[in-house]
């Protein structure tokens, strides 16, 4: 069994390699990334050198590149994590979103086509449904709820969820998607909230709430993610989608006061700044149908992912250093430069 994943120096896909190495050391795993500012080869490094592992730099856009190695693997299974993710990069320059995250899915599913797959699993996202209400806790998003999106990222994912869909519909292609709510754990890029507020508050630097800090996320541990989506790509259903999240939600001001609890830090250091454009106010997911087919449920508490989470970022200083001093300035500097 040969399984490749694309993204997988990214976040969720580099703790998706993690544990594919560790659960499944027989497969044959193969690694596409492009290595983009979100990509980091240090996250694979504990796997570099497994026999059974194989990293290849290359975009996913590339049809030459990805054709001639599937000529080379023949992968049984492909994972889709490559995307662009970061919502308020997506807001400030949507168009690489649109070429990644809706040509690449496409180049990689032609590869599909073309070689053969067992399965195309995408991995998709809740901010595909757009947003629920806050005076309304008795909603969710099930798979059924109407695609209806907010900003440019959100929209890139919904473009490549519909392609998928047609591809199986069109060509027979054996499809899954799976659409997550937030995820939090080792290794996440500090652009996105839970890493960001850890990064600032060890470095005694301003916690930048959006708006009233009101909005709220369905949180979830990354490994809980990681076994749902080896569950789908491997027992659910072709052509079918599954949401992924855990009943776990939270309002943004609460993760940030309890990270500045754990740490010790001052809950001076929170300052309000002016909100995201077309910032969606709640998404809360409905698992049934994962639950009910597969048997899944998510089984890290968020107290105790929180604590794992904070106390890897507090291990793992020189990764996370290594990024915010680099390139990722001039990004702050103009994100939260004069955000006031
Ligand atoms: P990430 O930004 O941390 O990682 C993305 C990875 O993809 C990086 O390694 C990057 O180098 C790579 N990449 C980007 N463009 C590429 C290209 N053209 N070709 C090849 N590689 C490319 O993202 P993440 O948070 O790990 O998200 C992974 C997937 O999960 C995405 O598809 C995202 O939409 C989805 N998702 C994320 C969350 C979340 O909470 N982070 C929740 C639900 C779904
Ligand atoms: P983020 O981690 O970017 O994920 P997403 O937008 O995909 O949900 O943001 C999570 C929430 O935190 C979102 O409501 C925006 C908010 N947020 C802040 O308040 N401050 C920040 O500096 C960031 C990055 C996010």
């Amino acid at each position: 069994m040969t399984v490749l994943v694309t993204g997988g120096a990214g976040f969720i896909g580099g703790n998706f390699v993690h544990f594919m190495r560790k659960k499944y050391p027989e497969e044959r795993l193969i690694c596409v990334d492009k290595l983009t500012y979100a990509g980091n080869l240090s996250t694979l490094a504990p796997v570099m050198d497994d026999p059974n592992f194989r990293f290849v730099k290359a975009d996913i856009c590339d049809r030459e590149a990805i054709y001639k190695l599937f000529e080379a693997e023949h992968p049984d299974i492909v994972v889709n994590f490559a995307a662009e993710s970061h919502v308020d990069r997506s807001i400030e320059n949507p168009e690489i979103f649109l070429k990644t995250n809706i040509l690449g899915t496409q180049v990689m599913m032609d590869a599909c086509r073309k070689y053969g797959v067992t399965r195309y699993h995408q991995v998709s996202t809740d901010e595909v449904y757009g947003d629920l209400p806050l005076d309304r806790p008795d909603l969710f998003f099930t798979e059924e709820t109407p695609i209806h999106t907010s900003s440019p990222y959100s929209s890139s994912k919904a473009g490549a969820d519909l392609l998928v869909l047609a591809y199986h519909r069109t060509y027979g292609l054996p499809v899954s998607i799976s659409r997550c709510s937030n995820n939090y754990g080792p290794y996440h890029f500090p652009e996105k909230l839970i890493p960001l507020m850890i990064a600032n508050a060890l470095n005694d630097k301003p916690l930048p709430v959006y708006g009233e800090g009101l909005n709220v996320r369905d949180w979830l541990y990354v490994e809980d993610h990681c076994k749902a989506i080896d569950l789908v790509m491997r027992n659910g259903r072709v052509g079918e989608v599954y949401n992924i999240g855990g009943h776990n939600e939270m309002r943004n001001i609460d993760i940030v006061k309890m990270i500045c609890k754990a740490l010790d830090k001052p809950e001076s250091l929170i300052t309000y700044v002016a909100d995201r454009k077309g910032h969606d106010m709640r998404y809360a997911i409905d698992p049934t149908k994962i639950h009910t087919e597969l048997g899944w449920l998510p089984e890290t508490k968020f107290e105790d992912g929180i604590q794992k989470t904070i106390q890897w970022y507090l291990d793992n200083k020189e990764w996370w250093e290594e990024i915010i001093s680099g390139e990722y300035q001039n990004y702050y500097e103009k994100m939260y430069g004069n955000r006031s």
